[in-house]
C-alpha cells in the first residue's frame, strides 16, 4: 500500500555554474504554509484541509540582481538550443524548460506535448475593437486540450511514485489526457464523468486510449466527492488539479508563451475559468518567471467564466475574493460547467498579483465568439471561445486599451465539441433553451451545409448567390 505522495526531491539540473541554483523542491499549503515533503493521496493539507503548491526554496538564494540577469539569460539560451535536440526531454515543450520543475529520476512520460502556436486573430481583433490580438492554441496539444502539459508531469510522478492505477473526474479533457498518459506509461486509469454532460468527441477519446470509464449520474462537482473518498480508500493516484505537479506542468504555457514573444510581456493575458487550476498555473508560471528576472513585468491575467457558471467571478465582485459560494452550474460550454473550484484560492492570489479582472459571458456571447475565432481560420471548443467574448467586456470597460497588447489562451481544440458546433451552423443551438429569442443576432456568422443536386449549374448557382451577396469577399 501507498502511504502517501512523495514530493519528487528536485534539483535544478544545472548545466553551466550560473545556473546552478541547487533547489529541492517541497509542498507548501497555500493556507496555513506548512510545509511537507509527503501529501496525502487527497493533495489536502492534514492540517487544515486546503491545497498545497509546489515551491523552491533555492531559488531565493541569488546573490544580486546581477546574478539573477546572469542565470536568467542562462537559461533562455539553454532552452533555446535545445531546440534542436532529439531527445525525448527536449521534444517536450514542457520539459524543455525542466529546470523550473521538480525533477524526475527517469525518463518522462512525454507525447511531444506543449510547442503550441501563438496566432494573430486579425477578424477577432476587429470585432473586439483592438488593434491587434493573439492567441496561444493550447488545444494544438496531442490530446488537443492544454491538460497534456500538466499530465506528462504528474502521471510521471505517479509512475515514478510505483502507482498502478490514476485517477480524475472531469468534464471531458482532464480524462482524455489522462487516459492517453497512462497508456503511454503502463498505468491503469479510472474516468468519472458526470453522465451525458460532456462532449462525445473527449468520451471517446478517454474510451480509446483504454480508460475504465464511468459515468456518473449528477454533476462533475459530484465526481470530485466520490473520487476525493475513494482515493483515501485504494491506492490510486489522484490526478485532478488539486495536485499541484499537474499545475507545474500546465505553468509551462506562460514560460513558452514568453519565449514566444521574445520574453516581452504582453498586457494583458485571458484565461478561461472552471476548477481554476490553469489561471492558477499560468499566474504562478509568470510570477516565478518575475521573480527569477526572465522577464521585467508581469502581464494582467484575468480570468473568464460562463454566466451559468460564475463562481470565481461572484466572490471576486463580492467580496474580494474572501470567500466562495458553491453554485449549480449550467452552461453549454460542458468543460467549465463547474460550480465549486478547487482552486479558487490559488487563482485569486494569481488576479491580485497580477491586477487581472474577472468577467462573466452569456451562451449567446460564448456562442458568436466562438464562430469568429473559427472565421480567422483558428477554432477552438466553447469554453476557450469565453476568453474573446470576455475581452469584448474588458475593453468596453475600459480596462483593456485598443492598443494594449493581449494573449488569448485557447483551451481545447474546434474538434473536441463537434455537436456545439454544427447545431450553431444549423441554427439550432438554442432551440428550446430561455436564448432562443436572442439567437437570431447569430444569423450573420451562421453557415448551415447546403443540400444540392449532384450538377455543376447547382453548384455554380450557389456561388452566384454568395459573389451577390458578398462582393469582393
Ligand atoms: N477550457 C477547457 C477546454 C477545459 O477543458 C477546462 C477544464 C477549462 C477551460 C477550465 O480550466 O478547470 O483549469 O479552470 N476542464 C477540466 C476537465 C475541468 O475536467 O477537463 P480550469
Amino acid at each position: 500500500m501507498h502511504d502517501g505522495v512523495k514530493a519528487p526531491q528536485a534539483r535544478m539540473s544545472p548545466t553551466t555554474p550560473e545556473t546552478a541554483t541547487e533547489s529541492t523542491s517541497r509542498l507548501r499549503c497555500i493556507n496555513c504554509g506548512s510545509i511537507r515533503e509527503r501529501a496525502d493521496q487527497d493533495f489536502r493539507c492534514p492540517t487544515c484541509g486546503d491545497l498545497f503548491e509546489v515551491f523552491y526554496p533555492g531559488w531565493q538564494t541569488a546573490r544580486s540582481s546581477q546574478a539573477t540577469g546572469r542565470r536568467a539569460e542562462d537559461l533562455k539560451r539553454l532552452w533555446r538550443d535545445r531546440k534542436t535536440s532529439q531527445a525525448p526531454a527536449d521534444l517536450s515543450g514542457v520539459w524543455r524548460f525542466r529546470e523550473l520543475l521538480p525533477s524526475l529520476k527517469s525518463e518522462p512520460i512525454t507525447l511531444r506535448e506543449g510547442n503550441t502556436p501563438l496566432y494573430d486573430l486579425p477578424r477577432c481583433a476587429r470585432a473586439a475593437g483592438m488593434q491587434s490580438l493573439q492567441a496561444k492554441h493550447q488545444g494544438m496539444n496531442p490530446t488537443a486540450s492544454f491538460k497534456d502539459t500538466g499530465m506528462t508531469t504528474a502521471a510521471s510522478f505517479a509512475r515514478q511514485e510505483g502507482f498502478r492505477w490514476v485517477a480524475c473526474a472531469s468534464t471531458g479533457n482532464t480524462s482524455a489526457s489522462m487516459a492517453a498518459y497512462a497508456a503511454r506509461g503502463g498505468m491503469r486509469s479510472l474516468v468519472l464523468i458526470p453522465e451525458g454532460k460532456i462532449s462525445w468527441g473527449k468520451l471517446s477519446q478517454s474510451l480509446d486510449y483504454g480508460a475504465v470509464t464511468c459515468q456518473l449520474r449528477g454533476d462533475f462537482d459530484g465526481c470530485v466527492r466520490v473520487l476525493n473518498e475513494l482515493v483515501k480508500r485504494r491506492p490510486i493516484y489522484l490526478l485532478n488539479s488539486v495536485n499541484p505537479y499537474r499545475l507545474e506542468g500546465q505553468k509551462t504555457a506562460a514560460i513558452e508563451l514568453l519565449e514566444q514573444l521574445s520574453w516581452q510581456p504582453p498586457d494583458h493575458i485571458i484565461v478561461p475559468g472552471g476548477n481554476l487550476g490553469n489561471s492558477s498555473a499560468l499566474g504562478k508560471g509568470l510570477v516565478e518567471m518575475k521573480e527569477l528576472g526572465l522577464i521585467s513585468r508581469l502581464p494582467k491575467l484575468s480570468v473568464i467564466q460562463a454566466e451559468g457558471a460564475n463562481p470565481f467571478v461572484r466572490s471576486i465582485r463580492e467580496d474580494g475574493g474572501a470567500k466562495l459560494t458553491p453554485m449549480q452550474a449550467d452552461t453549454l460550454a460542458t468543460a467549465i460547467r463547474i460550480g465549486n473550484p478547487a482552486s479558487w484560492k490559488k487563482a485569486q492570489k494569481v488576479l491580485k498579483a497580477t491586477g487581472g479582472e474577472v468577467e462573466e459571458v452569456s451562451e449567446i456571447e460564448i456562442a458568436l465568439a466562438k464562430a469568429e475565432i473559427g472565421a480567422d481560420g483558428v477554432g477552438c471548443e466553447p469554453a476557450s471561445a469565453v476568453t474573446l467574448a470576455g475581452l469584448k467586456k474588458l475593453v468596453k470597460r475600459g480596462f483593456v486599451k485598443s492598443n494594449e497588447s493581449v494573449v488569448l489562451i485557447l483551451t481545447g481544440h474546434v474538434l473536441k465539441d463537434p455537436e456545439f458546433t454544427l447545431k450553431f451552423h444549423r441554427g439550432d443551438l438554442f432551440t428550446g433553451t430561455p436564448d432562443e429569442k436572442h439567437a437570431a443576432m447569430l444569423g450573420a456568422q451562421q453557415r448551415a451545409p447546403l443540400v444540392l443536386d449532384a450538377t455543376v449549374d447547382a453548384v455554380s448557382g450557389v456561388l452566384d448567390k454568395f459573389d451577390r451577396e458578398v462582393p469582393g469577399e
